[in-house]
This record gives C-alpha cells, structure tokens and sequence, in this order.
C-alpha cells in the first residue's frame, strides 16, 4: 500500500467529526492518517480526545489577531506536522484568500446541508422552513466563496414531519459521520485511482481541437484528426508490461530528449516498453503533486508534433489572445 497521506485537522468546538476522522484513520486499510488537530477554540471539547488518542495539538486563540496572521500560525503548524491536506471539521473562522490559494485543492470542509442549498448559518431551520424532504450534508473543497468549492460527496437525510433543527442536526451528524472519513480516504488517494487519472487525462486530450480516443494494443489512446486517417498523439497505461507506472505517453523529439528527461528527473519520466524505442516518453501520473499543467502542457507539445499545420495554425491563432 502506498504511503499514507498526512492531514491536519481543524476544529473549534466538540470535534465529533474530527473523532470519526480519527478512528476511521486507525482502520488498517486506512489511505490517511492524522498528523495534527489545530484549533482556535483553547477548550474545544474534542483537543482532550486528540490528546487521550496521543494525536500532537495545537491551539492558537484568534483573539486580538489579523485574519492573516491567525491563518499564519495555523498554517505553518500544519506545516512542521508535515501536513498534505488540511480538513476542517466544525472550524468556525473564514480563511483568508492567500491561505486558501496556497493551499489550493488541500483543504477539504463539511457543511451540514445539500450544497448549493443553505450555505452559511441554520443549514437545517432553512431546510425545514422550506418544506424540504431532506436535509443531509455535503463535503466540499475550499475556495475563497463561503461553501461554494467543489462538491466531492453527499448524504441525504430524510426530514420529519415534526422535526426541529435539532433533532434534524443530530441525525445529519450521523450521516456526516459516515460521509466525511469516506470522502476524505476517496480525496487523497486519487492520485492513484486509474479511472480518476484517466478521466482528468481524458478531459484534457479531447480538450485539443479535432481528438478522439481509440484503442491501441489494448490500451486506451488519443489522436488528431479525422477518425479514418488521425494520428496518435498520447495513450494511457495503466501498469502496462510489469510498470507500476499509471502515465501518459507523450512524443519527445526523438531518443536524446527522452534518455535526457529520464535521467535527470526519473521520478517524474521513464522509458516505456515498444513506445519508448520509437521516441515515446512516459509521464508519470500516479505520483504525490503531479502538476496538471504541464500535463496540459505535454499532451499540446505531443498533438503539435502530429496534428495538420491548418490545425496548429488555429491554434496559435488562439494562444495570441
Ligand atoms: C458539523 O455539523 C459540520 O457539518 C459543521 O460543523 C459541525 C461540526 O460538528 N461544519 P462537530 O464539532 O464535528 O461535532
């Protein structure tokens, strides 16, 4: 199994979240463990429970400082634990921007309500107040618009007829219970999810004027082109010919290029069997911060290396706005 993923957990008050985060990550087949609960709050119920599960604390009041500097001494906390993911679980401050984009696709929430209804306060008096059949909750990554990042999953919780917010909100926690250890487990092992990998490869490729996928011995490929008479321009493997790779091939300028790329960064590129003989390199996608970016980068070098000069023509023509 590969190496956990370390997350640091933020919380202000009883920590209920946080304790099925905790014993979830004490399961064995657990993809994350907890290197840090950090909280606002000196007294917030769930630090004693952090500290009685030999789990490192800290605590750093709010009171009396910018937003920026409390978000400072969060942060570089959840730093030195080596922290790759922050979760927050009942933190109640609003992250400043700057934290937020530094930590960009790293900071997971839950909000008790089926997002994008009811952000912000009374999630559950709102849901009753409309006559809603289900309350329920929804984990989401954070941007700097209150409770409006990305939602990575959902519980839904049946209403009551003659429910009060507060019966509503003990069942909701139930279900989050439930929902936020599998999410997060979900979240950071993605990176070695095949199908999550070719899905975000997937969308890039077909992102390139005029591709298709289609099957190469075996393994799933993209061209440029007509579909009679295109031409490939990537394909995928997934732990093809004994690799533990999951990578993308891509076209190098020929064998000086791709020996080069392998040699100084062997953790990122590598020398595919058969494709590799004819100038194709691997890039390797199932390894901690792959950047997508130069993956985007890589798949238009390799469709600019094939595809018809009328279509590259489009294309700079494109990227002069
Ligand atoms: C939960 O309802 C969560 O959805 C919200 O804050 C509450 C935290 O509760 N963000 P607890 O401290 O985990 O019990």
């Amino acid at each position: 199994m590969a190496e956990k993923a370390r997350i640091a957990v933020f919380i202000s008050g009883t920590g209920t979240n946080m304790a099925a985060l905790l014993y979830a990550s004490r399961l064995e087949d657990s993809p994350y463990e907890i290197a840090l609960i950090a909280s606002n709050v000196a007294g917030a119920g769930g630090l004693d429970l952090a500290k009685l599960e030999g789990i490192p604390t800290f605590v750093h009041s709010h009171k009396g400082l910018s937003r920026e500097d409390h978000d400072a001494a969060m942060e570089a906390a959840a730093k030195s634990a080596k922290a790759e993911f922050i979760v927050l679980a009942g933190y109640m401050r609003i992250l400043s921007d700057g934290f937020v984009k530094r930590w960009e696709g790293r900071i997971l929430n839950i909000h008790p309500s089926l997002l994008p209804k009811y952000k912000g306060l009374d999630p559950h008096a709102r849901a009753i107040e409309a006559g809603d059949s289900h309350g329920g909750a929804s984990v989401h990554l954070v941007t700097p618009d209150l409770d409006s990042g990305e939602v990575l999953a959902q519980a839904k919780v049946a209403i009551a007829p003659d429910d009060t917010a507060e019966q509503l909100e003990a069942r909701v926690k139930l279900a989050e219970h439930q929902l936020y250890p599998r999410a997060v487990a979900d979240y950071v092992s993605r990176g070695n999810d095949p199908d999550y990998l070719y899905s975000k490869v997937c969308e890039l490729a077909l992102a390139l004027p005029e591709t298709h996928k289609r099957d190469s011995h075996g393994s799933p490929g993209f061209r440029v082109g007509s579909e009679k008479s295109g031409k490939f321009f990537a394909h995928f493997s997934q732990q093809h010919h004994g690799s533990e790779h999951i990578a993308i091939l891509v076209k190098t300028s020929g064998m000086d290029e791709l020996l080069d790329l392998v040699e100084a960064q062997p953790e990122t590129y590598y020398k595919p069997a058969y494709y590799g003989a004819s100038g194709w390199v691997g890039l390797i996608l199932n390894r901690p911060g792959v950047d997508w970016s130069h993956v985007e980068e890589w798949l238009e070098r390799s469709w600019r290396a094939v595809a018809p000069a009328r279509l590259t023509k489009l294309l700079d023509a494109a990227d002069m706005f």
